[in-house]
């Protein structure tokens, strides 16, 4: 019986450090210390609201967020714009109307357009469709404190460029430290002082890279806050009834117990 349990755990922590060793294959991802990190972590709202200008004037050029609608711009817990900004802001995308069978400005209610370039893919997800640290041995318990790492994964991936590039089958690529590969189609869209912020925040590469990394976490989890905020009542609620189960079970069972103590 022993030796079988001692053999599965062996075998356990073999199949975990191999799926580890598998995550790496990507190159290291450094944690982030984001706003919207562990139990009661949420997003910031200044943060969110930097990461959409830095999409808006350089990602947006290539991809787009099509799951997002404009609308949740102003929504509580995101970026918190006001309604007459968002309206605004609508009106610098296009969107095909096919009532008018043609092209008009953006309403709030529509979304953020697809991409525009055909291999750059849709980022509105794409937070939660990477993973960043899987550590340590695959356990799980990097995911439970900090996440699973898509928002690390992108600062990294816009920081992880070498500078060194090559043509293949007439495309360029470009060497970047984290994409799984080494080489990616990217061009480095990001070097640092891209943008101008209006509170004059830092525009170093690492900032710029971080504020719009959250920015894509909220587009990918909007409802990130909401989410936490359930999952602690929901912990809370099974804390209390638990002890109320084991005190119920402890007075089902007195009788019993009292008539065999003897
Ligand atoms: C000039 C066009 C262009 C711009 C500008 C651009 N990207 Fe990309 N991006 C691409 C292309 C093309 C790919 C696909 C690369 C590949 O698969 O090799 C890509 C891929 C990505 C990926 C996915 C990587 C993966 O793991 O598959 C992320 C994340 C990303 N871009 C983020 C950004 C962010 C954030 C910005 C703005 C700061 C940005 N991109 C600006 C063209 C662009």
């Amino acid at each position: 019986m022993f030796k079988k349990l001692a053999a599965s755990a062996v075998v356990a922590v073999m199949l975990a450090t191999g799926a580890s060793a598998a995550g790496k294959a990507g190159g290291h991802v450094e944690n982030v210390d984001f706003s919207f990190d562990g139990p009661f972590g949420s997003y910031d709202q200044n943060q969110l609201q930097r990461g959409l200008q830095i999409y808006t004037e350089i990602c947006a050029a290539c991809h787009g967020l099509k799951f997002v609608p404009l609308r949740t711009l102003s929504d509580e817990g995101g970026p918190g714009l006001p309604e007459d900004q968002v309206r605004a802001y609508a009106q610098f995308y296009e969107v095909f109307d096919a009532e008018l069978d043609d092209f008009r400005p953006a309403n709030p209610s529509d979304h953020f357009p697809e991409s525009n370039l055909e291999n750059a893919p849709d980022l509105s997800l794409m937070a939660k469709a990477r993973a960043g640290f899987h550590g340590p041995y695959g356990l799980g318990i990097n995911q439970l404190m900090n996440g699973i790492g898509g928002p690390e994964y992108i600062t990294a991936l816009l920081t992880g460029y070498t500078g060194e590039e090559k043509e293949e089958a007439g495309a360029i690529l470009y060497e970047n430290t984290v994409f799984p590969g080494g080489w990616i189609a990217m061009a480095p869209p990001l070097y640092g002082d891209d943008v101008e912020f209006a509170d004059g925040h830092a525009t170093d590469l690492q900032h710029l890279s971080e504020d719009v990394s959250a920015f894509l976490m909220w587009t990918a989890e909007p409802k990130l806050a909401a989410r936490k905020q359930a999952g602690f009542v929901g912990v809370v609620f099974l804390t209390i009834l638990s002890v109320l189960l084991y005190l119920t079970n402890k007075r089902i069972w007195a009788p019993v117990k009292a008539r065999y103590k003897k």
